[in-house]
């Protein structure tokens, strides 16, 4: 495939989501930008959080505390380094965001409102419109670009599918190849080219049958990175949020999430017999790490032989319930739940990945002139287990600081052009996508085990020798991307025979620091991963 056109800039932005956007917004310092995005600006997995960005805001609150707690959740694998960097950067970035629009909730005396939730031992948590968080810092962004779009700084191409990075000579990230989805271009294959690239393309939930995640997080990010020969850090850390509404076994897709900051309010679990199990099981209750909340839920599950846990929010009244989470109480009235009323049927979904695409504290990946931000990226922040609404700070502080690396470095890159592509690689029919969800949820769910992740590799053996050659459709693209993060994510989860964050194994229950405390990488060799 070669590409039937080609777009020209000195940074090349992929994906939407707040990394993306406040890297594109920022980097444009640095020179000219493009900003290319799979759907449309807005469809990201930014514009669907709730809870909202946690920074060390409140009087009684310091970074230390914040850094504390960012540890304690990542269960002995975060870089404390790059944590210090979050949580000492992070207040100075909300309140910018703020200052240039996001219209954050604000106490009586005008200061940023602040909640809690999971994992932390402080009120940090700066939230807008109730539950809409996400929906407000995307339009805020988006909002600044659209006031600088007119200026030749930023350029923007929608529905576009980035399917490879292209490289050099030299082994440099020189751009990436697009497939315009939809109508548009007449032909659909391009290049957006510069003198960087930045993937910050999101998450990867849709390798999972049920997840949080929309749609489009397909894995696009990581997959292409690795396609790149970029080093791929901690896949088997998937973080699976506990209170997801139970829709029945048979739904699929993304699924509604309620938001932890309801527990955060006061919101209790119980199982089926109405107990509250999480008493037992940790200090925090309904507000350990996340984690440990869904271990507690799986395990409640278990012994009931239900399907689901109930989320109990009706003691804290319908005033405050609908004034403080209107899009949660909407979203669970549409599907016949009213949470004034009723316990809320919830089970664990897949949500985050805290594993990604290797960066320095710069936001560089191991190929030369390739950046990662976001999701999509592995800084040392999270380690096994992210805390909750730390990713929006993650993506806010590294696109800053992506950005003041291009400043300072940019204007010593050479131009130069793609090297020949070694040619398409072969692509799965995306037909094959439900039959990887259901191995991956099967095989590489809430809880793992050699034989379950030895079915996973068989299954996808034979999908891959059933369906690949397709031709090169947008949705074929995704399909091999969602398969080449699913049987990295297996690989590395057999692999690590320890239970710790994300990563519980039946068959190796206890916490391992003597063989484990380390990270597992993948990069793609010409014989795989
Ligand atoms: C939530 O609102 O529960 C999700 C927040 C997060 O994923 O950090």
């Amino acid at each position: 495939e070669s590409p039937g056109w080609a777009e020209y800039a000195d940074v090349v932005v992929v994906g939407s989501g707040i990394a993306g956007l406040t890297t594109a917004l920022e980097a444009r310092k640095a020179g000219r930008v493009l900003l290319v995005t799979k759907t449309s600006l807005t469809a990201g997995a930014t514009a669907w959080a709730q809870g909202g960005i946690a920074a060390a805001l409140g009087p009684e609150d310091t970074p230390e505390q914040h850094m504390h707690d960012t540890l304690v959740a990542g269960v002995g694998l975060c870089s404390e380094d790059a944590v210090r960097t979050l949580v000492t950067e992070g207040p100075r970035r909300v309140r910018e965001l703020a200052a240039l629009g996001a219209e954050f909730e604000r106490a009586d005396d005008g200061t940023i409102a602040l909640t809690r939730e999971g994992g932390h031992r402080r009120d940090r948590i700066a939230h807008a419109g109730g539950d809409a968080t996400g929906q407000e810092i995307s339009r805020a962004l988006i909002e600044a670009l659209r006031a600088v779009e007119e200026d030749p700084g930023i350029q923007v191409i929608e529905n576009a599918l980035v399917t490879d990075v292209l490289t050099d000579a030299r082994g440099r990230a020189c751009g990436v190849a697009l497939h315009v989805i939809g109508a548009g271009r007449i032909d659909g294959l391009g290049a957006a080219l510069g003198r960087a690239v930045v993937l910050a393309a999101g998450g990867i939930g849709q390798v999972y049958a049920s997840t949080t995640n929309p749609p489009v997080s397909t894995g696009d990010g990581v997959a292409a990175a690795l396609r790149a020969g970029a080093e791929i850090v901690d896949l088997e850390f998937v973080q699976f949020h506990p209170t997801v509404l139970w829709l029945g076994h048979s739904a699929k897709g993304q699924q509604p999430l309620i938001s932890e900051a309801v527990r955060g309010e006061g919101a209790l679990l119980r199982d089926v017999e109405g107990r509250r199990f999480m008493v037992d099981r940790h200090e925090l209750a309904e507000l350990a790490p996340r984690h440990v909340v869904a271990k507690g839920v799986v395990t409640a599950m278990a012994e009931t032989g239900a399907e689901h846990v109930w989320l109990d929010a009706r003691h804290l009244g319908a005033e405050f319930l609908e004034s403080r989470f209107p899009t949660i109480v909407a979203r669970c009235r549409a599907h016949g739940v009213d949470p004034v009323t009723d316990m809320v049927p919830v089970a664990p979904a897949q949500h985050y990945a805290s594993g990604g695409i290797r960066t320095d504290a710069c936001g560089r990946t191991t190929v030369p002139g390739l950046y990662a931000c976001g999701e999509a990226s592995w800084t040392g922040v999270h380690g096994a287990n992210r805390l909750a609404s730390n990713s929006l700070l993650e993506g806010l502080v590294w696109g800053h600081r992506i950005a003041i690396d291009l400043a300072e470095n940019l204007a010593d890159v050479a131009w130069s052009e793609p090297e020949e592509r070694r040619g398409t690689p072969a692509l799965l029919e995306a037909s094959a996508l439900p039959f990887i969800q259901a191995a991956m949820t099967a095989g590489a769910g809430v809880i793992r085990s050699a034989s379950s992740l030895g079915t996973l590799r068989n299954r996808l053996h034979t999908l891959r020798l059933e369906r690949e050659n397709a031709i090169p459709t947008p949705e074929a693209w995704e399909t091999t991307n969602v398969f080449a993060v699913a049987a990295t994510l297996g690989h590395h989860a057999v692999l690590r025979e320890e239970t710790r964050g994300g990563h519980w194994r039946e068959d190796f229950p206890e916490r391992d620091d003597e063989r484990w405390r380390g990270h597992l990488a993948s990069v793609l060799t010409p014989d795989g991963v």
